[in-house]
C-alpha cells in the first residue's frame, strides 16, 4: 500500500508569532524543519486579512523549500495574482469570510461557477496543480470536475467534531467514502483535511483512495507537548 502523503500547515505558527508581533517562531524554520522530518508538502493559506501568513512568508518559503508548497488562497482576483507569480506547486481554492476563526466549510460552487472555472484554467497553465476545498458530497465532486480541478480536498470538520465529541460518525464516515470512491472514478485526485488528529486521521486513513492530508492546527499545538520538555532542559542548562 503506498504511503498517504502528509501535508503540514504551519499558518499557526505564524499566529503565535504575529501574536507578540515578533519575527519568531519562524514559518519558514517550521517549513524547513517539516520538510526534515518527512513532511511530502507545506501548506500555507494567505488570508485576505493577512491574520497568520504574510506575502513576504510566501516568498521566502517558496524560495527556500525542496517539497511541493501548497497555497491556499480565496477566488479573488488579488490571489490570482499573487499565485500566478509566485507560481507553487500546489493551489487549494478555499471559501473564506473575514469574520471566520477558521475555514468552516467547503466551497460553494453554485456561486462564481465561471470565474472559478477561469482561476483553474489560469493557474493550471502556470503549471500549478489545483485543487478545490469542498464537501464531502457527489454534487460539489460532479461540479469540481466539470470547473476541470486536477484534485478535491474533502472538508473533514463534521467527522473530527463527531469523533472528538464521541458520536456516532459512521453516516458521516460512510458519506465520506462514497464521495471518495466517486471522486477516484471520475479521475479526480482526493485529499482531506481540517480539524484532524491522531484518533481522526487513523481512521479516515481507513478509506482508500485518498491520497494526501492536509493538518495543521492540531499537529502544531501537539508539537508544543512534543518538544516542551526539551526547550525547559536546554534553559535550565543555561540558567545553571
Ligand atoms: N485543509 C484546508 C483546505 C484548510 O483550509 C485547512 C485549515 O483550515 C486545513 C486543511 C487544516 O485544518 P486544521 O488546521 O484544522 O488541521
Amino acid at each position: 500500500m503506498s504511503q498517504i502523503r502528509l501535508g503540514v500547515n504551519i499558518d499557526h505558527v505564524a499566529t503565535v508569532r504575529n501574536a507578540r508581533g515578533e519575527n519568531y517562531p519562524s514559518p519558514l524554520r517550521a517549513a524547513i524543519t517539516a520538510q526534515k522530518f518527512g513532511a511530502h508538502s507545506i501548506t500555507i493559506h494567505l488570508r485576505e486579512d493577512r491574520r497568520h501568513i504574510i506575502d513576504s512568508d510566501l516568498r521566502i518559503i517558496k524560495s527556500k523549500l525542496k517539497i511541493p508548497l501548497n497555497l491556499e488562497i480565496a477566488a479573488t482576483k488579488e490571489m490570482l495574482k499573487i499565485a500566478l507569480k509566485n507560481k507553487p506547486s500546489f493551489i487549494c481554492i478555499v471559501p473564506e469570510k473575514r469574520k471566520e476563526i477558521t475555514t468552516e466549510g467547503g466551497l460553494n460552487l453554485n456561486h462564481n461557477r465561471n470565474f472559478l472555472k477561469k482561476l483553474i484554467n489560469k493557474l493550471k497553465k502556470n503549471k500549478s496543480r489545483v485543487s478545490l476545498f469542498i464537501e464531502p458530497n457527489i454534487k460539489d465532486i460532479e461540479i469540481s470536475k466539470s470547473l476541470n480541478a486536477d484534485c478535491v480536498e474533502l472538508h473533514t470538520g463534521k467527522i473530527c467534531n463527531l469523533i472528538n465529541k464521541k458520536k456516532n460518525y459512521t453516516k458521516e464516515f460512510e458519506k465520506i467514502k462514497k464521495a471518495v470512491v466517486f471522486g477516484n472514478n471520475l479521475g479526480l485526485e482526493i485529499h482531506a483535511g481540517h480539524g484532524l488528529n491522531f484518533r481522526s486521521a487513523k481512521i479516515l486513513s481507513k478509506i482508500k483512495g485518498i491520497k494526501e492530508f492536509n493538518i495543521g492546527h492540531f499537529l502544531i499545538g501537539e508539537s508544543i507537548f512534543i518538544s516542551l520538555g526539551s526547550a525547559i532542559k536546554k534553559f535550565k542548562k543555561i540558567l545553571k
